[in-house]
C-alpha cells in the first residue's frame, strides 16, 4: 500500500484525474480501424480480431513429410476489440491457442480462446472491464487505481505441454491449464505449489531436456520490483524457489538458462511506476528507454543460491534470448538485441500505431548478438553474430542449456517491421539459408522439429505460420530446415486468418 507521505505527494494528480476522468491510456475507438486494412497497409490483418473459434480437417497443398507426426501448439493475442473499443497495442489481447495435429490421415486444426476469468467476464459484459498492460479499463481512474494489481491474465503469450496438461502463460501471473486435445480451459494453475507460497511466472520458462527440469522466472511489480525464480523437477515436484529484489525497476520478457547458471539481462527499459499505480497511465505508456544506463547482467548459479554477479555492458533491448551455455570459463548467451526499442516505446511506435492503421516508427532493427561472460574475471564482451532485421529466435530444443550450432529466425526486409522471411544461421560456418515468402506475407516464429529422435541438430523441419494479406487467410508452412531456400514442402491451408501469434511448441507423437 501507499504510505501517507507518498499518497500526499501524488495527491494532486489523483484528484485531477479523479475529477476529470482524464487518463493517458484509454481504449481506442474501434471506428478508427478498418479490419484487414488496404493494399497500402497489408499487415493489418495481424491486428484484426478473430471473431470465432474453429475445429476442422485442414486442406494441405504439397506433401507433409511422412516423419512429421505430432502437434504444434501456438499462442498469441486473438481478440483486440470489445464493445466498440480497442486495445492500444498489437502486443495486448486475449490468448488464442492453436493446435495443429499432423497425423497419418491429414492435418486437424483447432483454436480456442483461453477462458480466463477476464475473458469470461468481459465476454458476458460485451465490453472491456479490466486494465491490461497497454490499455486502461474504461471508466477513468476509479477502474484503474493501483493498476498493476488490477491487471488480469490473458494467458496469451506462450503455451507448453507438461505432464499431460497444456499450460498457457501471460507475462506476470499464474498459468492457465488446458486440455491438450480439446483446448478446453481447466483453470488457473499453481503447478501443484501450495497456495501459501508466493508465486508468479513470466511467459518464458525453459525446459532442460537432459535433466527434465522446468525453470521459470517471474517479475512482480509493486512499489518494488521482485524477481521470482522457480524450478520444477521432471517428476513435477517443486525443487527450489527464491525471491530477489531487483536493482532496477524494469520490464523484461525473457531470460537465459545454461547448465550451471541463469542470466537476466536488465536492459534499461525503466517503468515509471507511479502512472500505473495511480491508474492514470498504462504500464506500456510508462516505459522509458535510458540507454545511458547500459545493460545490467545478473548471473546466478542454477541452484539460485548466493549473491548475484552484476556486470554492466552496452544498452541493448531484448525480447528474446536464443540460448545460453558454459564453454571453458565463459558463459555464452545469444540473443536478438535492439539498440533502441523504438518499435515498442512511445505513442508513435509501430506496435501501437498499427492498432489505428497507421505506419508508425520503426528505425532500429533486431540483430543477433552474443554475450561472452568471463565468470572468473567478471568481464563481459558483446559480439555481433549477424546483422539483419530479426526476431523470434529458436533452436533445436534438444540443445537447450548446452551448445547450439543453428539458430532459426524471422527476418524482415530493410525498414519493414513485420517479417516476411525465415532464416537459418549456422554459427559454426557463418553460412545462412533464407526463404522470403514475399511482399504481403507475414510469418511467425519458426519452430524447429527434429527429423527423428536420433537425427542430428542439422536435420529437421521448420514450421512457420504465415498470414497472406491477399487471401486474408493464414497457412502453416512446412520447410526443410537444411534447405529453406527451396520454400515450403507443404502448406496447411487455414479457412481464416490468425492474428499476430507469438510462440509455438512442438510435441512429437509419443512425447509425454
Ligand atoms: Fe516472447
Amino acid at each position: 500500500m501507499l504510505t501517507r507521505r507518498e499518497f500526499l505527494a501524488c495527491g494532486g494528480s489523483v484528484a485531477l484525474a479523479a475529477t476529470t476522468g482524464c487518463v493517458a491510456s484509454p481504449p481506442l475507438p474501434k471506428s478508427g480501424f478498418i479490419d484487414f486494412g488496404d493494399p497500402d497497409h497489408p499487415y493489418l490483418g495481424l491486428a484484426t480480431s478473430l471473431m470465432q473459434e474453429y475445429d476442422y480437417d485442414a486442406a494441405v497443398e504439397g506433401a507433409v513429410p511422412p516423419g512429421l507426426r505430432g502437434v504444434l501448439y501456438r499462442n498469441g493475442p486473438g481478440l483486440f476489440d470489445r464493445g466498440g473499443l480497442r486495445k492500444r497495442s498489437l502486443l495486448d489481447g486475449d490468448g488464442l491457442v492453436q493446435r495443429v495435429h499432423f497425423h497419418d490421415n491429414g492435418v486437424r486444426f483447432r483454436c480456442r480462446f483461453v477462458r480466463t476469468p477476464k475473458f469470461q467476464e468481459e465476454e458476458a459484459a460485451g465490453s472491456f472491464l479490466f486494465p491490461t498492460w497497454s490499455t486502461l479499463a474504461p471508466g477513468g481512474i476509479w477502474n484503474n487505481f493501483w493498476g498493476p494489481g488490477r491487471i488480469r491474465s490473458q494467458a496469451g503469450v506462450t503455451v507448453f505441454p507438461w505432464r499431460g496438461r497444456l499450460y498457457a502463460f501471460d507475462e506476470s501471473s499464474l498459468p492457465f491449464s488446458l486440455d491438450p486435445i480439446t483446448l478446453e480451459t481447466i483453470g488457473e494453475s499453481r503447478l501443484g505449489v501450495p497456495p501459501e507460497m508466493p508465486l508468479i511466472f513470466a511467459a518464458h520458462p525453459k525446459f532442460d531436456p537432459r535433466t527434465g527440469e522446468w525453470l521459470h522466472f517471474g517479475i512482480q511489480y509493486g512499489r518494488q520490483v521482485s524477481l521470482h525464480l522457480t524450478c520444477f523437477a521432471g517428476d513435477g515436484t517443486l525443487v527450489r524457489h527464491r525471491i530477489i529484489e531487483l536493482p532496477r525497476y524494469v520490464y523484461i520478457h525473457d531470460w537465459f538458462v545454461a547448465s550451471r547458471h541463469v542470466l537476466l539481462s536488465l536492459h534499461p527499459l525503466e517503468v515509471a511506476v507511479w502512472g500505473p499505480l495511480l491508474g492514470i497511465r498504462s504500464i506500456l505508456d510508462s516505459l522509458r528507454w535510458r540507454p545511458e544506463q547500459g545493460n545490467l547482467l545478473m548471473v546466478l548459479p542454477r541452484d539460485f543460491n548466493g549473491e548475484p554477479l552484476l556486470l554492466t555492458t552496452e544498452a541493448s533491448f531484448m525480447w528474446h534470448g536464443v540460448n545460453s551455455y558454459e564453454h571453458g570459463g565463459e558463459l555464452l548467451a545469444d540473443f536478438v538485441g535492439y539498440a533502441n526499442p523504438d518499435h515498442l516505446v512511445g505513442p508513435a511506435a509501430v506496435a501501437q500505431t498499427v492498432m489505428t492503421g497507421r505506419k508508425g516508427v520503426f528505425r532500429t532493427p533486431g540483430r543477433l548478438w552474443r554475450y561472452r561472460i568471463d565468470l572468473l574475471q567478471r568481464r563481459v564482451e558483446r559480439e555481433l553474430l549477424a546483422a539483419g532485421n530479426f526476431e523470434w529466435p529458436r533452436i533445436d530444443e534438444r540443445q537447450r542449456c548446452r551448445a547450439h550450432r543453428f539458430v532459426y529466425l524471422c527476418a524482415a526486409n530493410p525498414a519493414e517491421f513485420f517479417w516476411s522471411a525465415v532464416e537459418r544461421h549456422d554459427l559454426q560456418t557463418g553460412q545462412h539459408g533464407r526463404y522470403d515468402f514475399g511482399a504481403g506475407y507475414y510469418c511467425t516464429e519458426p519452430v524447429f522439429v527434429p527429423r527423428s529422435v536420433s537425427a542430428g541438430e542439422e536435420s529437421g523441419w521448420v514450421l512457420t505460420e504465415v498470414y497472406d494479406s491477399r487471401t486474408r487467410k493464414s497457412f502453416l508452412a512446412v520447410l526443410n530446415g537444411e534447405r529453406l531456400e527451396d520454400g515450403p514442402l507443404a502448406r496447411v491451408m487455414l479457412r481464416h486468418h490468425v492474428p499476430f501469434s507469438y510462440h509455438g511448441w512442438w510435441q512429437a507423437d509419443g512425447e509425454a
